[in-house]
């Protein structure tokens, strides 16, 4: 079978044994000669170092040595021994080596360093370069890890719709989804992409009590942030018989467990984004070692217009945060990762649940110290009456939402949950700082590439 016949990269160097006679297959990184020998720089993508090739006077090449240039993908017969060298354990004595494909010689990807900016101009070759190909296999694992998280702990995964006729959100930043049948709409009524998993989601969690959704979330929103795209994953768990203070511990558990995870799993590619992206990423990520602060968002105003700070936007109970109030936050204040709890119920969703004091809405944000808000979640409004009026308008709310409000007539329960958008924890655990660069192909306002 393919997989077993093959090697890669990754099972050749991970080897403790030298190997005959065997065939591995990839791209030229890069060629230097050295006395009689050259040393090609294999890659296949599948971990981070390269494999080196050495090239003798008695290996067969196909073409002149000038075809093996950089790009070029190649095969090579030969054996794995131990490398004379001190930059790594294992090399491959080639008796053959076969051109696959030739690399054109206007190949941008040219050993030294590109800009970010240049490598969104050609999304469809950044996967060769070393920051991209380890980046991607961080997404990689992360995506296992969250995944792993969840089966540990009895988490049934619901596959959520991406076509929905409902705005969770309230914020009216749905994409369409138009196709007509003859002259009718497809779905008889107006369709978009949706923004949120979470209500669907929540019909099951009254069904299965512990679920998750990890799929991809839209948002119309022409914001032109480093933080912000129109198509992100998000991870959204829901937890039954459960308040807010669950949440956050669900929360906080989730964060530095799969962390935790995904960093002992690669720490090849760590070690190149400490190097070359953020010089004190490992300082940084020590935050995820302490506990995370918790604070109402009415302390946090006060926090802020006692701060002495000469905000833009002035602090102001009833307003949203901006993100220089964040950074006072988590930056100055706290110095890591604060919950930010129980916010004006006016600029939050309908579905978060009303506190005592009919002001506030039990719901959380967590913001991180450089990413912001990483998550944002609630206790579920589980009161029938309740939420009918969070609703406003009555009719509507029965013709949009009348399978919504059915789980809280059938047995409700407390319950809460919380979305965490994918690419901001992926920031956060690399360093990179624009989100363009950490998902494959970002789709932004006016930008619709590739
Ligand atoms: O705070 P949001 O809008 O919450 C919800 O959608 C809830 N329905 C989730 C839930 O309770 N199940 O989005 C959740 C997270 C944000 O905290 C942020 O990390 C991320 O999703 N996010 C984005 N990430 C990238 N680009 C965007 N445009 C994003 N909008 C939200
Ligand atoms: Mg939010």
């Amino acid at each position: 079978m393919f997989l077993e016949q093959k090697y890669n990269c990754k099972k050749l160097l991970m080897r403790d044994e030298p190997l005959l006679d065997i065939n591995i297959e990839g791209w030229i990184k890069t060629k230097r000669s050295s006395k009689n020998v050259i040393f090609i720089e294999l890659s296949d993508g599948s971990c981070q170092p390269n494999l080196q090739i050495v090239v003798s006077n008695e290996t067969k090449l196909s073409e002149p040595l000038e075809a093996f240039s950089t790009g070029t993908s190649i095969l090579v017969n030969g054996s794995l021994v131990e490398s004379e060298g001190a930059n790594q354990k294992w090399e491959v004595l080639a008796k053959s080596i076969s051109v696959l494909g030739y690399c054109d010689n206007d190949y941008p990807l040219q050993k030294k360093r590109h800009s970010d900016e240049f490598l969104r101009g050609i999304a469809h070759l950044r996967g060769r370069t070393n920051k991209y190909a380890a980046l991607t296999r961080i997404r990689s694992q992360l995506s296992f890890s969250i995944h792993n998280y969840f089966h540990q702990k009895n988490f049934v995964q619901i596959h959520t719709p991406i076509i929905t006729s409902s705005d969770c959100e309230g914020a009216g930043e749905m994409f369409n989804v138009e196709h007509l049948l003859g002259e009718e709409n497809f779905f008889g009524r107006p369709a978009h992409l949706t923004v949120s998993g979470q209500l669907p989601l929540e019909t099951y969690c009254l069904s299965h009590s512990r679920v998750y959704t990890f799929g991809p979330a839209f948002r119309a929103e022409n914001s032109n942030t480093a933080r912000h795209v129109s198509e992100f994953w998000m991870v959204e768990p829901e937890i039954a018989f459960a308040d807010l203070s669950d949440d956050m511990d669900l929360a906080e558990d989730f964060i530095k467990q799969v962390a935790k995870e995904t960093l002992e799993m690669c720490p090849e590619e760590m070690t190149l984004f400490k190097k070359y992206v953020d010089k004190h990423l490992e300082k940084r990520l020590e935050m995820l070692n302490s506990k995370f602060h918790r604070c109402t968002y009415s302390d946090c105003i006060d926090l802020l217009k006692n701060s002495n700070k000469n905000f833009e936007f002035k602090p102001e109970w009833g307003k949203d945060l901006q993100t220089e109030h964040e950074k006072f936050i988590t930056d100055d204040h706290f110095k890591g990762p604060v919950f930010i709890t129980d916010w004006p119920k006016d600029i939050k969703p309908f579905y978060m649940r009303l506190n005592d004091d009919e002001k506030t809405v039990s719901c959380m944000d967590l913001i991180m110290p450089r990413v912001g808000e990483l998550i944002g979640g609630s206790a579920r409004e589980e009161r029938s009456d309740l939420l009918k009026i969070r609703l406003g308008d009555v009719e509507k709310a029965m013709n949009d939402y009348w399978w919504y409000l059915e789980t809280r007539k059938y047995g409700t329960v407390k319950h809460a949950g919380f979305g965490m958008g994918f690419e901001r924890l992926i920031m956060l655990l690399t360093g990179i700082t624009n989100i363009r660069d950490v998902i494959a192909y970002p789709r932004t306002p006016h930008s619709l590439e590739f």
